[in-house]
């Protein structure tokens, strides 16, 4: 079979990592794809967003199934663009991406089906947010309507500092038409764990539990990031707790979706808190989270390839989906300055040396012609290793990112370690 994954970070270095081992798959080709990916797949020069030209590269070349893996794609209609041609894929269709492209959809949903999550007011008028920030209750947190690649969450610790957050995303335009209209919610508190599920409309399998990390500094300080590490499975994610997530959160979302008419099928991303009152949803991703997958699929034991199709054909129930018993961690290597200004085109050294011990998932990164690998993003790579405990994995992982340098290289040296605390 002939499969295109679509994507370039380190994510998708994960997806292709494990697809490559599948029997079944003949040749893999990867859209745009980066440094590290050129190692196991084809890459083929079109950027994830231009869905036509994606659409029209599959049913040319004979594409047999596409993964689409980031969020602009699905949100973009591209499962319907290659459905229209003809060609099965992994995520979900347009309808369903709302789930995370619309933050006024996916709130709604909740609402409507009692879905456990923090109470909210939406608004697409400016001056009816601001009259209402002026005197909510803070901390308060500000959300923009539509994708803003993680940064369009601002929590607000002054009824002022609301005020600024408002009137930057639904005035000034700070995150451009996602914040024209915004949610204002409650702020919660409590350890986050975070849950992808493969599913097929009506069935749901979860994957291993796992924990990112989102700000930029050791010590849970600075800015938030699109995540710093993670390590898996989430220790404040027992059984107990996933059996309530089960029915109080995941099943009763596939239902409310199926009501909606539009069944989400792929991988639906559970990002949760465990507060007092029980888990409540802070956000849904339509897709694999990003570093989570670089630490969960490494624990995975079925073919992910087996598993993806069988979201598409709806015989989920019928699939096995396995994790090994161990634990992972995922440290992200990233140019110093990252999530703000940045640079790039540094030479990276010592990776052979830490493939020794762990997995390099490439994320901004760039082969030259001669071979070398240069860097070319914020978060440039993903350093992971598997393990019998949590707290070996979490060693191995810095043991092994400490084989790599490049000139401004920046990492957490915490991750795990509130993960370590909760034993
Ligand atoms: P998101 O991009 O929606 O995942 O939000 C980024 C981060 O902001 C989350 O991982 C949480 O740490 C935090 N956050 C979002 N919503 C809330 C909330 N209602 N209460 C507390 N923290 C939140
Ligand atoms: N790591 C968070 C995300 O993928 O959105």
């Amino acid at each position: 079979m002939k499969v295109l994954v679509i994507g370039g970070g380190g994510r998708e270095h994960a997806i292709v990592s494990k697809l490559s081992e599948s029997p079944e798959i003949t040749a893999l080709y990867c859209a745009p794809g980066n440094g590290g990916i050129a190692s196991l797949a084809t890459c083929v020069p079109i950027k994830a967003a231009e869905v036509e030209k994606l659409a029209d590269y599959a049913a040319e070349q004979g594409m047999d199934y596409v993964v689409v893996a980031p969020d602009d794609p699905l949100c973009l209609g591209l499962v319907d663009l290659l459905k229209a041609r003809g060609i099965p894929a992994f995520g979900p269709d347009r309808a369903a991406a709302r789930i995370e492209g619309s933050k006024v959809f996916s709130k709604g949903l909740m609402k409507r089906y009692r879905i456990p999550t923090a109470e909210y007011e939406a608004f697409t008028d400016l001056s009816q947010a601001l009259q209402y920030v002026k005197s909510a209750p803070c901390p308060v947190v500000v959300k923009a309507d539509g994708l803003a690649l993680g940064k369009g969450v601002l929590i607000c610790q002054t009824n002022e500092e609301a005020v600024i957050a408002v009137t930057q995303m639904m005035r000034d335009g700070k995150f451009g038409a996602s914040g024209s209209q915004v949610v204002v919610e409650e702020f919660l508190t409590g350890p986050e764990v975070s849950v992808l599920c493969f599913t097929d409309g009506k069935t749901v399998k979860p994957m291993v539990s796992s924990m990112d990390h989102k700000r930029a500094l050791t010590g849970d300080r600075g800015l938030n990031t699109g995540g710093m590490g993670v390590i898996a499975p989430n220790p404040y994610y027992t059984k107990e707790v996933a059996d309530r997530c089960m029915r109080e959160i995941f099943l009763p979302t596939l239902a409310a979706m199926e009501k909606e008419g539009c069944p989400f099928h792929g991988c639906l991303y559970f990002g949760l808190m465990l507060t007092a009152d029980g888990p409540k949803v802070i956000e849904y991703n339509c897709r694999f989270g990003d570093p989570e997958t670089q630490a969960v699929l490494p624990l995975m034991e079925s073919d992910l390839f087996t598993v993806m199709q069988a979201t598409t054909n709806e015989t989920l129930a019928q699939t096995e989906v396995r994790f090994a018993d161990s634990a992972s961690c995922c440290v992200v290597l990233a140019s110093g300055g990252y999530p703000e200004k940045y640079e790039t085109g540094k030479a990276i050294s010592g990776l052979e040396n830490a493939e020794k011990t762990a997995r390099v998932y490439h994320a901004g990164t760039k082969r030259t012609e001669t071979g070398e690998i240069l860097t070319a993003g914020g978060r440039v790579l993903g350093v992971t290793a598997v393990a019998d405990s949590l707290k070996t994995a979490i060693e191995k992982a810095y043991e092994a990112a400490d084989c790599i340098s490049f000139v401004g290289l920046h990492r957490r040296e915490d991750i795990g370690a509130l993960a370590l605390k909760a034993r």
